[in-house]
C-alpha cells in the first residue's frame, strides 16, 4: 500500500464516528499508530475477514504486523483492561507484545477511580454527566492534582509503588467512608492484584516521546488516533457534558509528545447522521420512530457500555465548528449505507435561538440547550449501497447528499464508508 505522511484521525462530533475502521484502513500506509487521549471509555471497532474486533485501549493498527502501536502519555491506562485486551486479540495480531509500547508518562486507572466515579454519578442524580463509569474523569483529575497520581513508569519501581498505593488508599478511603458512608478499599488486596498487572505490563513501558521524536526525525510515518470526538473535548466541547481529555486534534501534541507541525494531514470523521451517548444537549436529536430506526439500522449501541445511543440528523453546523477547530484537510463520512433505509432525509445547517440565527457554535451549554436546528430536506434514496466501491457507483441522491454535506461543512469529503468491513470503502481523489 502506498505510504503517506503523518496523518491524524479525529472525531468531529460526540465520538462513535467509526474512527477505528478508518485507523485500521490507513494503518498500513504508516509505520506507527499512536493513541493520544482517553482510556477504555473508548470503543473502537475493526472488521475484516468476516470477524469484528472491539478495542478500547490498544491502537486500532494492531492487526497489521508492520505497524508499531503506541499508547501515548495523554492516555489513561487501566492495566487490567489493557492485559485482557492484549490476551483477547494477540491471536489475530501477530507479535503484538513486541510491537506495543505504553508511555511511561501515561497515567493509570485504579479501583479508587471507578469507585469514586460511581459514587459521584449516583450522588449527582439528575445532574450526572452520564459517564462510562470507567474511572476516566477521576484518573485525569488525579493527574492534574498530582499528589495521588500514578504514571505507568512507576510500575518499574514496585517497592516505591506499594508504599504509594498504601498512602493513596488511606486518603481515598477517608472520602469513601466519611463523605459517602461506604466501605473503603483494602490496600493490600489492591496492591496484590495490581502488582501482578504491573509485572505483566512492565516490558511494554517505554519513553514513547523519545521513541516517536526519533521515529519522526527518521521519516517513519505516524498515524495519530484520537478517541471520542471534538464535541467531547474538555476545552472545546459541550462542557460540562464532555470527557476529561483533549479529544480534538489539539490533544495530539501533549498526548504523544510529537509537535503539531509534524502532522501533514488531518482527517475529521463523521457519521452520515449524528449520535450522542450520555447526558447533554443534542439539537438534532430525533426522539421518535425515525431516531429508533437509525439506532436499529446503524446498530447504535455503545461498544463499551452497551447503552443505546441518541440518534439525530447530521449536524453540519456543529461539524463546521469542529472542522475549523481541528484544521481538518478532509472529511471521512461513515455509515452512509444506513441512510438508505430512511423515508426522509435532513441535515442541520444552522441553529436558531428565539428565532434568531446563531453565527457561531454556542460556548454556553444553556444556549446550546435552547438552540433549534435549521433543517434542510434532501432527496432520500432506497438502494443498498453497501457494495459500492466508487463514488460514481452511488445513486444520484446519495452523491448529492455527500456533495451538499461537504459544501455545508466547507471541507471536501475524501473517504466514504458504506459498511463495517475494510473493503466497504470509497476513496475520492
Ligand atoms: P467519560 O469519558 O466516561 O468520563 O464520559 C463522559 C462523556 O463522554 C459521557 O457522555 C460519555 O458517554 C461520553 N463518552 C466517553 N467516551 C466515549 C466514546 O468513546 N464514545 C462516545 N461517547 C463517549
Amino acid at each position: 500500500m502506498k505510504k503517506q505522511g503523518n496523518t491524524l484521525i479525529v472525531g468531529l462530533t460526540w465520538g462513535d464516528e467509526a474512527k477505528g475502521k478508518i485507523v485500521d484502513l490507513l494503518a498500513p500506509r504508516h509505520d506507527i499508530v499512536v493513541r493520544y487521549n482517553g482510556g477504555n471509555n473508548a470503543g473502537h471497532t475493526v472488521a475484516f475477514g468476516g470477524e469484528t474486533y472491539k478495542l478500547h485501549l490498544v491502537p486500532s493498527g494492531l492487526f497489521h504486523e508492520s505497524v508499531t502501536c503506541v499508547i501515548g502519555g495523554g492516555v489513561v491506562v487501566d492495566p487490567k483492561v489493557l492485559l485482557e485486551e492484549i490476551a483477547r486479540h494477540e491471536g489475530k495480531a501477530p507479535r503484538l507484545r513486541e510491537r506495543l509500547l505504553v508511555s511511561s508518562r501515561a497515567h493509570t486507572i485504579w479501583p479508587w477511580h471507578s469507585k469514586a466515579e460511581a459514587l459521584s454519578e449516583k450522588h449527582q442524580g439528575k445532574g450526572k454527566i452520564g459517564t462510562t463509569l470507567r474511572g476516566i474523569g477521576p484518573a485525569y483529575a488525579d493527574k492534574a492534582n498530582r499528589i495521588h497520581a500514578i504514571r505507568a513508569g512507576e510500575f518499574l519501581r514496585p517497592d516505591h509503588l506499594r508504599r504509594k498505593v498504601e498512602r493513596i488508599v488511606e486518603t481515598k478511603n477517608q472520602t469513601f467512608t466519611r463523605v459517602f458512608g461506604e466501605p473503603g478499599l483494602d490496600a493490600r488486596a489492591v496492591w496484590e492484584e495490581y502488582a501482578a498487572y504491573g509485572e505483566a505490563v512492565r516490558p511494554l513501558i517505554a519513553d514513547t516521546t523519545a521513541y516517536l521524536l526519533r521515529a519522526a526525525a527518521e521519516g517513519r510515518r505516524i498515524l495519530f488516533e484520537g478517541a471520542q470526538g471534538t464535541l467531547l473535548d474538555i476545552d472545546h466541547g459541550t462542557y460540562p457534558y464532555v470527557t476529561s481529555s483533549s479529544a480534538s486534534a489539539a490533544g495530539a501534541w501533549p498526548g504523544s509528545g510529537v509537535p503539531a507541525r509534524a502532522i501533514h494531514e488531518i482527517l475529521g470523521v463523521v457519521k452520515a447522521y449524528t449520535t450522542r451517548v450520555g447526558e447533554g444537549p443534542f439539537p438534532t436529536e430525533l426522539k421518535g420512530a425515525l431516531g429508533d430506526q437509525i439506532r436499529e439500522q446503524g446498530h447504535e449501541y455503545g461498544t463499551t457500555t452497551g447503552r443505546p445511543r441518541r440518534c439525530g440528523w447530521l449536524d453540519t453546523f456543529a461539524i463546521r465548528y469542529s472542522a475549523r477547530l481541528n484544521g481538518v484537510d478532509g472529511i471521512v463520512i461513515t455509515l452512509l449505507d444506513v441512510l438508505g433505509s430512511l423515508p426522509e432525509l435532513k441535515i442541520c445547517t444552522g441553529y436558531g435561538v428565539d428565532g434568531r440565527p446563531l453565527t457561531d457554535f454556542p460556548d454556553d451549554p444553556a444556549v446550546l440547550e435552547q438552540a433549534r436546528p435549521v433543517l434542510e430536506s434532501l432527496e432520500p434514496w432506497s438502494e443498498d449501497i453497501s457494495g459500492a466501491r466508487q463514488f460514481k457507483a452511488l445513486p444520484r441522491a446519495a452523491r448529492a447528499y455527500v456533495k451538499r454535506v461537504e459544501e455545508a461543512i466547507g471541507v471536501p469529503v475524501r473517504i466514504i464508508s458504506v459498511g463495517p468491513d475494510r473493503e466497504q470503502t470509497i476513496f475520492r481523489p
